[in-house]
């Protein structure tokens, strides 16, 4: 298909979803703040999160960076007093500082659809889910012979949750990679960066055209319209659990529900943002990842699993349930610095590399670990994008490109080294 018609087809469905893009709210519940917890190594924040009390929004530091509600924050005041914790309001009003920042970013976007630039994810704003939604299916159309588009299966509200796979350019050597993004909701910029590699993949003629590649960008569809519409900071899913009548009560922390070591490190209370769920899998994102994977680990040779988050700028490697270390732990350093070595070299970001447990947290349920264990892919990787705090999960939309950039240099490399770049030579 000409370009020319791809346009056409592109504009049509822009002046279709146009209207919606009216309704990003950055919303948050009224009198929700942003404290910041000095001295504090984690144990109280860590027992305010399970309460149900706090949203830990940085735990990569000695201070935490905590979201506190309105009802709770006297609750939560007194337990940091108890515990001889300070703490400073680093956001006073959530809603109006979300408000504030959207109104600059809404102003300078721009929508245009050119014969050279249609049909391309958009760079300079965070998409819709369903201009996401629109890409996919015009790539769909436009890269037949490469991508094929399909459902994998549904969220809990009934919306798609769509898998990317992209054919070899080149004779297919047997090697598979997996990628997934957009699994916690209020992760904007990990859907955002890897619907920039798609284009990038597809014209890149290197050796890495000899894998199959496949890409989930959405994994969390649901999540990711209610921080579009209600609140910017939703983690979870959907799921509406049983004792609902208080606010940030429903949802299931899908990065905690994979079946592998589940309910190790991990709420069991339905407020918390980090709940694991009912049971390994009891959600339907989870399971329709899953399955997904498991039939590509059975029709390829899966040989790497990445699953992009933000932020804090890791690239993480099992385990998250134990600081022991998984199998190929050496290769996965290995493969991991060359990626961070890569990645910084056009704007200096630094990534650090280690283990999910040693450099961040306990965290059990969680993909990588269950890629690990279960699937015994050699590479398994979480990658917290950009930044280390500054803006956080509302990272400016100006910031796209310039991730995408530099996780597009880490890829190349890594690709090319964890395929099977050895008889890719004969
Ligand atoms: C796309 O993938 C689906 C599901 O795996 C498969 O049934 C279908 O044949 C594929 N289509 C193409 C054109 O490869
Ligand atoms: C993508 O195209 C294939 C045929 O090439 C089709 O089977 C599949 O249903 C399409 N996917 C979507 C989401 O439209
Ligand atoms: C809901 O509340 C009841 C009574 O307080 C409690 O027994 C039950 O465990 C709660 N359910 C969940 C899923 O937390
Ligand atoms: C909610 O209650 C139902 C019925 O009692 C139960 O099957 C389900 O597991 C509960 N959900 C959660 C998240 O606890
Ligand atoms: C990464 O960069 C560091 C510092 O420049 C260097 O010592 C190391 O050998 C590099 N590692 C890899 C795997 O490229
Ligand atoms: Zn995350």
């Amino acid at each position: 298909m000409s370009n020319m018609q791809l346009c056409s087809t592109g504009l049509l469905a822009f002046l279709v979803i146009l209207p919606h893009f009216c309704w990003s709210q950055y919303a948050a519940p009224p009198g929700d703040q942003i404290w910041e917890v000095e001295g504090e190594i984690g144990l109280v924040t860590t027992m305010l999160q399970d309460k149900g009390l706090v949203d830990i929004l940085d735990e990569s530091r000695s201070r935490k960076i905590i979201r506190v509600g309105l009802k709770n924050s006297i609750d939560v005041k007194f337990i940091l007093l108890q515990h001889k914790l300070t703490y400073k309001i680093l956001v006073k009003d959530l809603a109006s500082y979300l408000k504030e920042k959207d109104g600059k970013t809404i102003k300078t976007r721009s929508i245009t659809c050119t014969d050279l630039s249609c049909p391309q994810p958009l760079s300079d704003a965070y998409m819709t889910l369903d201009q996401i939604e629109w890409y996919l299916k015009e790539l769909n159309i436009s890269h037949s012979s490469r991508v094929n588009v399909t459902s994998i299966g549904k969220s809990i509200e009934g919306r798609d949750i769509w898998l990317v796979h992209i054919r070899p350019l080149k004779c297919r050597v047997d090697g598979a990679v997996w990628i997934e993004a957009g699994i916690h909701a209020r992760e904007w910029i990990a859907p955002a960066v890897i619907l920039q590699l798609i284009p990038k993949l597809l014209e890149d003629c290197s050796r890495i055209g000899y894998l199959d590649i496949f890409i989930v960008p959405m994994a969390n569809p649901d999540g990711y319209l209610y921080s579009w519409t209600t609140n910017r900071l939703w983690r979870k899913n959907r799921r509406i659990n049983n004792n609902t009548s208080q606010v940030g009560c429903d949802g299931v922390d899908l990065n905690r529900n994979w079946d592998y070591k589940f309910g190790l490190f991990a709420s069991s209370n339905p407020c918390s943002e980090t709940f694991h769920g009912a049971s390994g899998f009891s959600e339907p994102e989870t399971k329709a990842l899953s399955d997904a994977m498991i039939a590509v680990s059975r029709d390829y040779n899966l040989l790497m699993v990445m699953a992009f988050h933000s932020y804090g700028q890791f690239i993480l490697h099992p385990w998250g349930w134990s600081t022991e270390e998984a199998p190929d732990t050496p290769m996965m350093i290995s493969r991991a610095t060359l990626w961070a070595n890569a990645t910084k070299k056009r704007y200096g970001t630094v990534y650090k590399v280690t283990s999910t447990t040693v450099g961040l947290y306990a965290a059990s349920g969680a993909t990588d670990d269950w890629a690990k264990a279960v699937l015994q892919v050699k590479y398994s990787y979480t990658v917290e994008l950009r930044d280390e705090g500054t803006e956080g999960f509302v990272l400016s939309p100006n910031q796209i490109v310039p991730s995408s950039e530099e996780v597009w240099d880490g890829m190349k490399i890594l690709l090319t080294a964890v395929g099977p770049g050895d008889y890719i030579y004969l």
